[in-house]
């Protein structure tokens, strides 16, 4: 079973705006799945039906196979986890501990289990240093972070991130990186994130859903996806510099394997020349 499925859901907005045009996606368990896609595609529109915030104009959303109703909701949003891509919807605290701390106790969880649970979500988020301070004042990039490590120390079973590296810092998007593949791993978390940052998903996903007009244009591992650079370009996506400098290499005459991460392109090149007979 699913963990999250849509099946042909199609969503308008008031004013007759079409999101949403008859998606079909799923997530199962322990799984990283990016959705890329330009402005407008309807990223965040989708994010916004997994924990029952917007409700399906038709079709279906399914989470662990039932769908979205008054009485489940409350269950729906402990087990969905959403970090919305403007962090300033999200934060409404008068300091940045209390403001992490609000999911938890929300749950309903004793005293010493939210503090646990905000101490580890601020140091897995580097915020330790701003526990006290006021949120509204914060930089973007804290605010980000502020958000995201409230939504954590719900722990859902699925981390949904609209954005999550917008406004980042090389080393808060380092930190991102780490954090989203530890999650499956250690806690079998499934983490579904959006981003625009098309280097960022070959480090960070397995599996890409690739959204343009309100539709699913193209779904498949990292390899599938980026070896169609016409699809992303239809899409106004970039190819990735990896991928593309392994290509253009190759078109060269270079016998290197096509490569997807910085990991995986120093194997390929080293495989090329130093390990050559
Ligand atoms: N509240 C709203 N009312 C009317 N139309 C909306 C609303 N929110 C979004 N839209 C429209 O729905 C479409 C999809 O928007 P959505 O925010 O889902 O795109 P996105 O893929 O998340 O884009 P971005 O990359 O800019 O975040 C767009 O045409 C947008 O203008
Ligand atoms: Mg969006």
């Amino acid at each position: 079973m699913h963990l999250i499925e849509t099946r042909n859901l199609s969503y308008v907005y008031r004013g007759n705006v079409t999101a949403l045009r008859g998606v079909n996606f799923t997530a199962g368990r322990a799984s990283r799945i990016a959705v890329i896609g330009p402005n407008g595609a309807g990223k965040s529109t989708l994010f916004k039906h997994f924990n029952g915030i917007l409700k399906p104009t038709s079709g279906e959303v399914l989470i662990r196979g039932e769908p979205i109703t008054k009485e489940n909701v409350r269950e729906v949003r402990k087990f969905v986890g959403i970090v919305f891509q403007n962090p300033d919807d999200q934060i409404f605290s008068p300091t940045v501990e209390q403001d992490v701390a609000f999911g938890p106790t929300n749950l309903g969880l004793d005293e010493a289990t939210v503090a646990h649970r905000v101490d580890e979500a601020l140091k897995l988020l580097d915020l330790e240093d701003l526990r006290e301070r006021v949120p509204h004042h914060l930089s973007g990039g804290e605010k980000k972070r502020v958000a995201i490590a409230g939504v954590i120390a719900m722990e859902p079973q699925v981390l949904v991130l609209d954005e999550p590296t917008a406004g980042l810092d090389p080393q808060g998007v380092a930190g991102l990186i780490e954090f989203v593949n530890t999650l499956p791993r250690q806690y079998g978390m499934t983490v579904i994130f959006s981003t625009h940052h098309v280097d960022l998903v070959a480090e960070v996903a397995d599996y890409v859903y690739v959204m343009d007009g309100g539709e699913i244009v193209a779904r498949g591992t990292v390899e599938e996806i980026f070896a169609r650079p016409e699809m992303l370009t239809r899409s106004r996506l970039d190819v990735p510099v990896i991928p593309k400098l392994i290509r253009s290499l190759q078109e060269q005459g270079v016998a290197v394997k096509m490569a997807y991460t910085l990991e995986g392109a120093q194997k390929a090149l080293l495989d090329a020349y130093i390990r050559r007979p």
